[in-house]
């Protein structure tokens, strides 16, 4: 591994001149090219699983920007189809799930060494990538965090407020921890062998951490998180790890050291101003950008970037969105957004 990497760099604490960057769901629908290899997989998962298609539209993005780093091309929902949930995608809608609610649902999920047999493709992606990027580019595994996971392992989709999960911990706690607990499982499992593979940093999405009141927010979202970072810290000391508890807000404080995160990704509810002050002094940050940016362009997208450069240029930055680009975005917008950060 690399120290020069610039990401590596500023995962370890270093402020560089200019912020290293990468954006959320760079490999997606706004890249014509990707349309085209999706098309050629057929369908999102027969994409996810194939490991040359889903390492080609990683590399797309790389090849036509050259981000400083590339996320490995799979999916947060690959883990409970692991676990033997089913899974689709509805065209327009999102994901479907089989749900688990119950205990004899829980009980009739498979054991977490099992998620290999669904995810070796995935490992399989990942050496391709580690084979196959420049020297420059940093490999970044990931998998959700078990709140988020656990959100749509309940409900059986996405939901606007997280609604059945909170029900299922307010109504059955020991089906709801077990629950947590499994998936907690899987994902040291599972990002441990994405590291084994090639992945240099591993990041956990945490999408609806924002969700959890009071003192959920620290035990379903930063204790479940630290308790996956303790773990794969233990088999591999030298990977840094990336925290993202999208819509914490103030909570974003503390972060870094209730999780042990070497970063706390931000989203844009907080400004980059509050984050320098109040979540930077504690490691590195990630973000923070609004996404709509990258559809709307122009003037605002130019000082908004150089405004987020300049509020997080004391100390550690990756440069990032606040969240994933959406598929009607133009991919002019995210070169401008490059050159802006990168000064060219
Ligand atoms: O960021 C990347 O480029 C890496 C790949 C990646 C995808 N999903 C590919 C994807 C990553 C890191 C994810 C994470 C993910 N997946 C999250 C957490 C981050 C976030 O967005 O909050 C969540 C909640 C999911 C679950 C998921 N996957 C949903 C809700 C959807 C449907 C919404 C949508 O955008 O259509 C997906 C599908 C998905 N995952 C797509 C991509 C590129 C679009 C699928 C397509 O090509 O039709």
């Amino acid at each position: 591994m690399s120290k020069d990497k610039t990401i590596l760099r500023a995962l370890a604490g270093e402020t560089l001149p200019t912020p290293p960057i990468w954006m959320m769901r760079q490999a997606g629908r706004y890249l014509p090219e990707y349309k085209a290899t999706r098309a050629q997989a057929g369908d999102f998962l027969s994409l996810c699983y194939n490991p040359e298609l889903a390492a080609e539209v990683t590399f797309q993005p790389i090849r036509r920007y050259g981000f400083d780093a590339a996320i490995l091309f799979a999916d947060i929902l690959l883990i409970p189809q692991a676990l033997g949930a089913d899974l689709w995608f509805v065209t327009g809608e999102g994901p479907r799930l089989s749900t688990i609610t119950t205990q004899a649902e829980l009980d009739a999920l498979k054991p977490v060494e099992a998620i290999h047999d669904t995810l070796s493709p995935i490992y399989e992606t990942v050496k391709i990538l580690s084979n196959g990027l420049p020297a420059e580019t940093t490999l970044i595994g990931f998998a959700g965090a078990p709140w988020t996971v656990a959100t749509y392992m309940i409900a059986g989709r996405g939901t606007p407020d997280q609604g059945p999960a909170h029900a299922l911990k307010a109504e059955n706690r020991p089906v709801f921890d077990a629950l947590m607990a499994r998936i907690t499982d899987a994902t040291v499992l599972y990002l441990s062998e994405q590291i084994k593979a090639g992945a240099e940093v591993v990041k956990l999405f945490d999408s609806w951490a924002g969700s959890l009141q009071d003192s959920d927010f620290k035990k379903y979202s930063l204790e479940p998180m630290q308790r996956i970072t303790a773990a794969l810290k233990a088999l591999h000391p030298d990977v840094p790890v990336i925290a993202f508890p999208r819509g914490a807000g103030e909570r974003y404080v503390g972060a870094h050291a209730a999780i042990g995160a070497d970063c706390v990704a931000i989203d844009d509810g907080v400004s980059a101003e509050w984050a320098a002050a109040n979540v930077q002094t504690a490691g590195c940050v990630q973000g923070n950008l609004k996404s709509s940016h990258m559809v709307t362009g122009g003037d605002a997208l130019v000082s908004e970037t150089r405004r987020t450069v300049q509020a997080l240029s004391q100390g550690p930055h990756i440069f990032n969105l606040g969240h994933g680009i959406t598929p009607d975005a133009d991919p002019e917008n995210v070169q401008l957004m490059i050159d802006t950060v990168r000064g060219t």
